[in-house]
């Protein structure tokens, strides 16, 4: 049984005292609820500050990137074995706006899933289409695409990862996907994981894209929305919360 799990992913928000402050209301507020789990990925200077305010709670921690490389000269980069150390558990890979703005290639992005599960971490693998690639009909060639250098990358670790389903336009629009839309493809994807190894059928599929606690019971109702990776909303701490428990 697959339970349901909620990511924030603060992106680069954040600064020591109001990092200070949410982290502790997250942790005072969350009520660990059966088969849920909250997890927080934030900038990686703060990681060490997750894991201060978050050790020994219920709600884990992550990074919102690493490198694809184990270590060497890579001015800037961060590996993901640096990143285990501060005590996290997951990382997202291949956001959009990294995809888009950092020019993060499929393959790029399976080779950093890859990186992520060495060095002992889940990845959270970003999926999604944009406007124009929905409006073209493209979406399902788009996601399995993107899904596909994954899947050849990992091979049975496939069923290690977590993927999130977050269509562009609906990222910071205020625009979410219906439950219908998010339903048909996570329905899609679970279907071709389940195809490429049957152990990977049970892989954690997320939503994300303007998710908030208003809309959040809708979308967890969907048979194949495991939960959901969300951004704005979890800046604040009783809104994120209220997501955690739709
Ligand atoms: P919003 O929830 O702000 O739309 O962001 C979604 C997102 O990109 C999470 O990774």
């Amino acid at each position: 049984m697959r339970g349901k799990l909620v990511v924030g992913n603060w992106k680069m928000h954040g600064g020591l005292r109001q990092n200070d402050a949410l982290l502790a209301d997250l942790r005072a507020g969350w009520q660990p609820a059966d088969a849920r789990e909250i997890a927080v990925c934030v900038p990686f200077p703060y990681l060490w500050q997750a894991q201060a305010a978050l050790s020994g709670s219920a709600i884990a921690w992550g990074a919102q990137n690493v490198s694809e490389h184990p270590i060497g000269a890579h001015t800037g980069e961060v590996a993901a074995t640096m990143v285990a150390e501060f005590g996290c558990r997951y990382a997202i890979v291949g956001h959009s706006e990294r995809r888009a703005m950092q020019g993060e290639t499929d393959d790029a992005v399976a080779a950093k899933a890859a990186a992520a599960l060495d060095a002992g971490l889940v990845p959270i693998v970003c999926v999604g289409e944009t406007l124009e690639q929905r409006q073209a009909g493209e979406t399902k060639t788009i996601v399995l695409r993107q899904l596909a250098a994954v899947i050849a990358r990992l091979g049975k670790r496939m069923a290690q990862m977590v993927v999130a389903y977050e269509p562009v336009w609906a990222i910071g629009t205020g625009k979410t996907a219906t439950s219908d839309q998010a339903q048909e493809v996570h329905r899609l994807l679970r279907d071709h994981l389940r195809a490429a190894d049957t152990t990977a059928g049970d892989v954690s599929l997320l939503y994300g894209g303007s998710v908030k606690a208003s809309n959040a019971k809708a979308l967890f109702a969907c048979a194949d929305v495991d939960g959901a990776l969300v951004g704005g909303a979890s800046l604040k701490a009783d809104e994120f919360l209220s997501i955690a428990i739709a």
